[in-house]
């Protein structure tokens, strides 16, 4: 059953992985919920009644949100006139490695005029810092109805993760409007979360603080998958045994080549500008980063190490999306590596169950097959670059009789090695040796 809360009229400005997922949630709550969404493909794809990009579950939504006439789709943020806006934009990573905050800004703008004034929820992850610069250079039209409720939902899991939050963190001015942030409080507090009133720093900075810490803790995990390798030992019951530790904790400690994604890249880089900004260096994210990019490199190495040169090979390139369960290929180690093998000539066949076309159009050159088997069809080896079941369930014994040498090489660990080895395969994955162990001090 859904939580409850009064009905409400919401405006959800920006609808991404995280705006479309909080219309559809909140609809089905029995809200009623105005969607904004200003890019003309995205918008033209809600107005038919289809969700933009892969995420379970949000299209069902969407059609009944929309039959049931509880979403209705806009252009324009001031066309608005909901009491409570979401803003859900966009806050990339620019080429300097800042978030660019000017989407949220501009709603902001948008938003100074309405009158009455709303009360204004960002949702975007904001770098610590910009709330409070928004505020002093005037940008918020009424500074006591402004918040900051970070969303904290994974993509792949999306929706439930929107129905079953870990935490709600409402940020707000000190002189906040007790009675906005009642409403906030009514409407967040129906998921059943712990409640966490703070400022509006202490908002961003928990947001930016718990992305860099899923990065860092997945670069460690990378990291001691490395030394495994190297020393003869498997990473799986390695980070199983580290990760028993109540302290540590299992989750997040599942070796692969890197991770990528539009929020922890992204907040790795925010969080050391933001540090040096003030005097600081954040030197255990920096080295997070600068792991994620070296584990990437190694992972490119050792594939060309075991083909002995990746140049005139045919490789497939099983998964593409940054994780499973999305089309999503911002930052993704998949996406880079395709990138990698093209440049270094390999003949490449890559394929995704849901983000294969989006890869065609950021990486021209790249040959997406439309069935997986299509890609192993000839191929002398096959990567596996992105976790999806799929590839777990794939007939492998088939595969095995029309690929031309069966070489696999996991990046996610995601196949089963004794039985990858008993239909015939050279099989060798992330965080387990190839063969040869580097013993220290031999
Ligand atoms: N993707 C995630 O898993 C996730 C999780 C938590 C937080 N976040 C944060 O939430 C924010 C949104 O992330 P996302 O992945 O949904 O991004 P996204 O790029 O998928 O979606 C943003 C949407 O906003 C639209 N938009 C931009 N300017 C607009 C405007 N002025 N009016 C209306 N629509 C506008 C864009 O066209 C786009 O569709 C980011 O700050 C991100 O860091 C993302």
């Amino acid at each position: 059953m859904e939580p409850r809360a009064t009905a409400r009229s919401i405006a959800v400005i920006g609808a991404g992985y995280v705006g479309l997922v909080s219309a559809v949630g909140f609809a089905a709550m029995g809200h009623r919920v105005e969607l904004v969404e200003t890019d003309p493909g995205r918008l033209a794809a809600l107005r038919r009644g289809e969700v933009p990009f892969t995420e379970a579950g949000v299209q069902d939504a969407l059609t009944a949100g929309l039959r049931a006439s509880t979403i209705a789709v806009l252009e324009h943020a001031s066309e608005t006139t909901a009491g409570v806006v979401l803003v859900c934009v966009g806050t990339p990573i620019d080429d300097r490695g800042h978030a660019d905050t000017d989407a949220v800004e501009q709603v902001v703008a948008e938003l100074a005029d309405r009158a009455p004034a709303p009360v204004i929820v960002v949702r975007s992850t904001l770098p610590v810092g910009t709330c409070e610069r928004l505020l002093r250079e005037g940008a918020i039209g009424d500074p006591s109805r402004f918040f900051l409720v970070p969303e904290f939902l994974r993509q792949g899991a999306a929706l439930e993760d929107f129905r079953h939050p870990t935490r709600v963190v409402i940020g707000g001015a000190p002189d906040a409007d007790p009675a906005a942030r009642a409403v906030l409080e009514e409407l967040f507090g129906a998921f059943g979360a712990r409640l966490l009133s703070v400022t509006l720093e202490e908002s961003e900075l928990i947001k930016n603080g718990a992305n860099a810490f899923l990065a860092l803790k997945i670069s460690f995990a990378n990291e001691i998958a490395g030394l495994a390798e190297r020393a003869g030992a498997d990473a799986g019951p390695v980070l199983e045994g580290i990760g028993l530790d109540p302290r540590i904790g299992r989750s997040m400690l599942n070796p692969s080549f890197g991770f990528g994604g539009s929020c922890l890249p992204k907040e790795l880089a925010t969080i050391a500008i933001s540090g040096r900004e003030r005097g600081l260096d954040m030197h255990v994210t920096s080295a997070a980063a600068e792991a994620n990019q070296a584990h990437q490199r190694q992972f490119a190495e050792r594939i060309a190490g075991m083909l002995d040169g990746v140049a005139g090979r045919r490789i497939a390139l099983l998964g593409l999306a940054f994780k499973a369960g999305t089309d999503d290929i911002r930052s993704s180690p998949a996406v880079a590596l395709a990138r990698w093998l093209i440049e270094h000539h390999a003949i490449l066949e890559a394929h995704d169950p849901a983000a294969g076309p989006r890869a065609a159009r950021a990486l021209p050159g790249l040959i997406v097959t439309s069935t997986a088997e299509e890609a192993l069809d000839g191929a002398e080896a096959a990567i596996i670059a992105t976790e999806w079941p799929d590839y777990r369930d794939l007939d492998w014994a088939a595969a095995r009789e029309v690929m031309s040498a069966t070489v696999v090489i996991d990046g996610r660990r995601l196949l089963d090695p004794a039985r990858m080895r008993t239909l015939g395969y050279t099989y060798t994955r992330v965080g387990s040796p190839s063969g040869e162990v580097a013993r220290a001090g031999r």
